[in-house]
């Protein structure tokens, strides 16, 4: 497991698959401003790629995120679209509504950031969210990234379309601190 100073990123685990289901893409709202495509019911049982991994797919790294004291489920946090020869990857994240506003998405950044970049050895991560996401945009900034450009209108949401922000951190720039690994 990859350890924060709140969080921990450890394997999916069958049991987490209903509640993130549940928590996070039945959710018509959240899964229509995160995902940046059409909502759609997720069968129980389905097989689908955000909810149970796909290990034939080298460019995705999908982890749970868990409270260090006590391993509650939190939500789901992805290293996606892994670029080895820019060694390059963007960052995604979804925490369950109890989790957040709480510190852990932050943390969780920084976890990513850790396994980007210490564990793969990447040179730049990526993170892309609407503008108006401020607790994405903070968490992200955080962590040291930087805004490098607006993409405008770029996401149909719910009836509207909406600027997209595209934020980016490359490896030198990154101050290692909270997140480590255990085993
Ligand atoms: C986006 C998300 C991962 C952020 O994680 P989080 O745990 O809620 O964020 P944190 O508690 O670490 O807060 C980060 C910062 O944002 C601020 N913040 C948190 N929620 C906020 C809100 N609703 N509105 C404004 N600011 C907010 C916090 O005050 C904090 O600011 P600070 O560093 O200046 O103190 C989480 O809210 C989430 O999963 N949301 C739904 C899914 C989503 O939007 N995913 C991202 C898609 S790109």
């Amino acid at each position: 497991m990859l350890r924060g100073s709140k969080v921990g990123l450890r394997a999916r685990y069958e049991d987490d698959v209903p509640i993130l289901r549940a928590g996070l893409y039945d959710d018509v709202v959240n899964s229509s401003r995160a995902e940046g495509g059409p909502w759609r019911p997720v069968v129980p049982g389905s097989k689908d790629p955000r909810l149970v991994v796909d290990e034939t797919d080298q460019r995705t790294v999908r982890f749970s995120v868990v409270e260090l004291e006590g391993g509650m489920l939190l939500g789901d946090a992805t290293l996606w679209g892994i670029d080895t020869h820019n060694r390059s990857a963007h960052l995604g994240l979804g925490l369950l509504p109890s989790a957040r506003g709480k510190g852990y998405g932050t943390d969780a950044v920084a976890v990513l950031c850790h396994y980007g970049f210490v564990v793969r050895g990447l040179q730049r991560l990526q993170v892309e969210t609407l503008s108006d996401n401020a607790a994405m945009l903070r968490s992200a900034e955080r962590n040291g990234f930087v805004r490098e450009g607006v993409r405008r209108s770029a996401a149909w949401v719910l009836g509207e379309f909406l600027d997209e922000v595209l934020l980016g951190l490359l490896a030198q720039e990154w101050k290692r601190d909270s997140a480590e690994t255990t085993a």
